[in-house]
């Protein structure tokens, strides 16, 4: 049985208050480890140790957004994965959309990325998701395909143990365009297919695919319901402790049909 995961992406919001803020009431209000989810935190770069203070002794652990794949040296204005883990996170996120589109990072790059972290022992949550157009052209497996080949390349069966898979419809983050549970269903299997041709029947049930996009408390029990959705990659809504709460009572509660 698959643990559901929540891990909240704050992106590039809070400051130094409002993060220890929601971080500290977070923690209060998921003071030990639950039974079956697992809780991450994703604040920007600034304010990582910081959180990783406030919830420190919680059931809530910490994560990244980004790295850079080189050890420690001349990168000016880059973060290795060593800095991460020294300052306690657990979790790195790789490939989001915004970084694919906006930094324009590539597959390539993501694969670097992946394999730097994996080396060095942090766990990484992919993200991969077709644009809305790729959707309407017919392409959106074709679309996971290609990202989770290139993303993954060098990744072996040890290491995919260590990846979390979240399928991030780029139409549907920010917009509040959900995916429906059908849609959301159908590219979970497709990527737990992949997993299965690229790996092995084992790597594909035991590997987590979290849905991510436009995920709030009305639907996330609907779309936790569905088998193949492990958990929830939640921006805006993690912003906020009543948004993000139910959103992880929502998984708490929701039965694998
Ligand atoms: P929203 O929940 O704000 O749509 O963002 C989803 C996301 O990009 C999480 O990584």
């Amino acid at each position: 049985m698959r643990r559901k995961f929540v891990a909240g992406n704050w992106k590039m919001n809070t400051l130094s208050r409002s993060a220890v803020e929601l971080a500290s009431a977070l923690a209060k209000a998921v003071p030990a480890r639950l039974p079956a989810v697992d809780v991450a935190v994703c604040p920007p770069f600034p304010y990582l140790s910081a959180v990783g203070a406030a919830i420190t002794g919680s059931g809530v652990v910490l994560g990244a957004q980004n790295v850079w794949h080189e050890k420690p040296g001349a990168f000016t204005g880059e973060v290795a994965v060593e800095m991460l883990l020294d300052v306690g996170c657990r979790w790195v996120i790789l490939g989001h959309s915004e970084r694919r589109q906006v930094l324009k990072e590539t597959d390539e790059l993501i694969s670097r990325k992946v394999l730097a972290s994996l080396a060095n022992g942090l766990p990484v949550i992919l993200c991969v998701g077709e644009t809305l157009d790729q959707r309407k052209a017919g392409q959106t497996e074709s679309v996971l395909d290609g990202q989770m080949q290139g993303s993954l390349a060098g990744v072996d069966v040890q290491g995919i143990g260590q990846v979390v898979v979240a399928y991030e419809p780029v139409w549907a983050i920010g917009t509040g365009m959900t995916a429906s549970t059908e849609q959301a269903e159908s590219a979970h299997l497709h990527l737990r297919r992949w997993l299965e041709i690229r790996y092995n029947p084992g790597v594909a049930a035991a590997t987590r695919i979290l849905y991510g996009g436009s995920v709030k408390a009305q639907n996330a029990q609907s779309l936790l319901e569905q088998p193949d959705v492990d958990g929830a990659l939640v921006g805006g809504a993690s912003l906020k402790v009543d948004d993000f709460l139910p959103i992880i009572r929502a998984a708490e509660t929701a039965r694998k049909s």
